[in-house]
């Protein structure tokens, strides 16, 4: 129960990484605030927490409109009291190169650059008031080049960069920012990477899997152990760096 009694803000919590860790934050004793544009699988991820015996509620939001972020921070309050932790893992994923036009650009920007700014600028207030922690999902893209992907990978690094502003910003209210960089995990964004590639199921996991050390892609639940791990008091002296988890894609 590391995270017992914690409020804990996941955004796209509807599907893959944040579906994990919001239902793991669940079994941890936090009362969780389950984020999504999608209402559908938001509302299925917080039944599934409380029909566990824990407590969740669902924010339908999305987080490139500032106005939802302010909404997001506020719903957590009215129902739970305050926010201890904020998990900012909403992205789009516009995985274009130089293709991009500029309404993918914005569309990229707006949800992964801004929408993480907005959401921890609204989130923060209340966390003033006891000190928190924030992970934010960055990506092994931040630090390695993959063809027709800068779109993507521009706004992972610059996440990466918040990350270390942030930390220096809210050390003094007490509050721990960190980031969590997956290498390639099975979720609904990576179907939508293997269609693009033009991959079978099976061709993508033996292609990405022989670029790990550990042979094999990530599953959500190994990348939600880490965010747990950087929200919680166990992490109590790292602030402002990040945690490959990524079976050693970076490591060669
Ligand atoms: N899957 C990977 O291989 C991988 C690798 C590195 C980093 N990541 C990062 O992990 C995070 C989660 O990725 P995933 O693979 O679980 O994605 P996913 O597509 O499986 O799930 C993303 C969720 O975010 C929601 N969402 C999208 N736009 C939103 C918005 N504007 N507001 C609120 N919710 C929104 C979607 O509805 C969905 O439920 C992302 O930040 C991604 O960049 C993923």
């Amino acid at each position: 129960m590391r995270l017992r009694d914690k409020v804990a803000i996941v955004t796209g919590a509807g599907a893959g990484i944040g579906e994990a860790t919001a239902a793991l934050f669940g079994e941890e004793g936090a009362k969780v605030v389950v984020a999504d544009i999608d209402g559908g699988s938001g509302a299925q991820t917080a039944a599934g927490i409380q029909a566990k015996g824990g407590e969740a509620i669902f924010v339908a939001a999305d987080v490139s409109k500032e106005s939802d972020a302010r909404r997001l921070a506020e719903e957590a309050v009215r129902a739970f009291g305050g926010v201890h932790v904020l998990v900012n893992n909403a992205a789009a994923f516009v995985l274009k190169g130089f293709d991009a036009t500029v309404e993918d650009w914005q569309r990229s920007l707006h949800t992964n650059v801004i929408g993480t700014a907005m959401v921890t600028k609204y989130a923060i207030e209340p966390m003033k008031k006891t000190g928190g922690t924030i992970v934010n999902l960055a990506s092994i893209s931040a630090w390695v080049a993959q063809p027709n992907f800068f779109a993507y990978s521009s706004t992972k690094a610059a996440i990466l960069q918040m990350t270390r502003n942030m930390a220096m910003d809210l050390a003094p209210h007490k509050i721990r920012v960190n980031a969590v960089c997956p290498g390639t995990i099975l979720t609904s964004a990576s179907y939508r990477h293997m269609q693009q590639a033009k991959l079978t199921l099976q061709q993508f996991e033996r292609e990405e899997g022989a670029k790990t050390l550990l042979g094999r892609i990530g599953q959500a639940r190994e990348v939600a152990y880490a965010i747990l791990f950087l929200a919680s008091d166990e992490s109590s002296y790292v602030t402002g760096t990040h945690l490959m988890v990524d079976g050693g894609y970076t490591a060669v």
